[in-house]
């Protein structure tokens, strides 16, 4: 287990679409090791394979012990959305800022855990806004590109 170099805003790879994972082999599972050790590393609630430099489609969301068990899905989908509402994100390959975006009150995500086992994700609030920011992750697509505004955080 190591905790990885987050790649940030600016490089290529954070724009690539990333493969999807066929076999669930020791790599995938030292990687998923090595994502919560960057995760937690960053004080970050969710982060995606690419943002480590691994194009595959890997997610990892964990909101705090309150609210569960870190959940980690493979190939995640959104199948069905509703509702739609502006908030805050961050993301730790754009450190320093924070933007307002729009995103489904609820989604369905579909995926694999790390076991191989299918699983289904009714989400809502800030988890339904986790699985679109990290799934938008795996398309190369980056928060910044979606918010109505930014702004620079100022440290205390
Ligand atoms: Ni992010």
């Amino acid at each position: 287990m190591a905790v990885r170099k987050i790649l940030q805003y600016g490089d290529k790879r954070l724009n690539s679409i990333c493969e999807k994972v066929n076999k669930i082999d020791r790599r995938i599972l030292n990687l998923i090791d090595d994502m919560m050790d960057t995760l937690y590393e960053g004080n970050g609630i969710g982060l995606a394979a690419p943002q480590i430099g691994i194009l595959k489609r890997v997610v990892l969301i964990d909101l705090g012990e309150e609210e569960g068990e870190p959940i980690i899905i493979i190939n995640p989908k959104i199948t069905a959305q509703s509702g739609r509402e502006k908030d805050f994100e961050g993301c730790l390959s754009y450190l320093g800022y924070e933007g307002e975006v729009y995103r489904p009150t609820k989604v369905t995500v579909v995926g694999i855990n790390a076991k191989g086992k299918p699983v289904t994700y009714n989400a809502s609030g800030l988890l339904a806004r986790a699985f679109c920011h990290e799934i938008d992750h795996l398309d190369g697509i980056l928060y910044m590109t979606k918010a109505e505004e930014m702004y620079e955080l100022t440290s205390e």
